[in-house]
């Protein structure tokens, strides 16, 4: 058949947030884990859509590896960062951490997508996808394309939106 093609995306965010979760459901059913555990370093998944083919840098959001996401900025063409809508402790943390990803020198000069996912959103406390979008201030990121959608990484709500947002940007 067509060879589809392929996209090197970066999935970041602290840890906890869901990364790991919401890559997983985005692959085949028959390619799913039930037991997801916390990231050590990072791991490398795969995942299509209707016409792309995607290898996803599923980067661990723990403190001591997130000096580990920026050695695969160069080759990514597209951002997947998640954040937990009901971690309002910590929103600033996740907003420090954009903010040096946004101003590192790998990123800060190319026009590269990146699709936040407000995630947690079934727990009763989270904010919604407006409210995250304020605290990060994202409506500051002017020189690149970038769409938040509310999701539910363990129902799997929410994903198909970004994922196609994803898709168009990069055709
Ligand atoms: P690191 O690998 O440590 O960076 O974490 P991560 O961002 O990959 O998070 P992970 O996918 O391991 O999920 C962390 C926890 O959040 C797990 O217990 C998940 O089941 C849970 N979780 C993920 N998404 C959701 C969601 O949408 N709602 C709820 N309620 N829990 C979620
Ligand atoms: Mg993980």
């Amino acid at each position: 058949g067509l060879k589809k093609k392929e996209v090197h995306v970066l999935c970041l965010g602290l840890d906890n947030s869901g990364k790991t979760t919401i890559i997983n459901k985005l692959k085949p059913a028959n390619a799913q884990t039930q037991d997801i555990v916390p990231t050590i370093g990072f791991s490398i998944e795969k995942f299509k859509t209707s016409s792309l083919s995607f290898t996803v840098f599923d980067m661990s959001g723990q403190g001591r590896y997130r000096n580990l996401w920026e050695h695969y900025y160069k080759e990514g063409q597209a951002i997947i960062f998640v954040i937990d809508s009901s971690d309002k402790l910590r929103m600033v943390v996740a907003k420090e951490e954009l903010e040096t990803l946004l101003n590192h020198a790998d990123i800060m000069h190319r026009r590269i997508p990146i699709l936040f996912f407000a995630n947690k959103m079934d727990l009763r406390d989270s904010l919604s996808s407006v409210k995250v979008s304020q605290l990060l201030c994202l409506e500051n990121i002017k020189d690149k394309p970038w769409h938040i959608c509310a999701s539910d990484g363990l129902k799997g709500e929410g994903l198909q939106e970004g994922v196609d947002w994803l898709q168009d940007q990069i055709q």
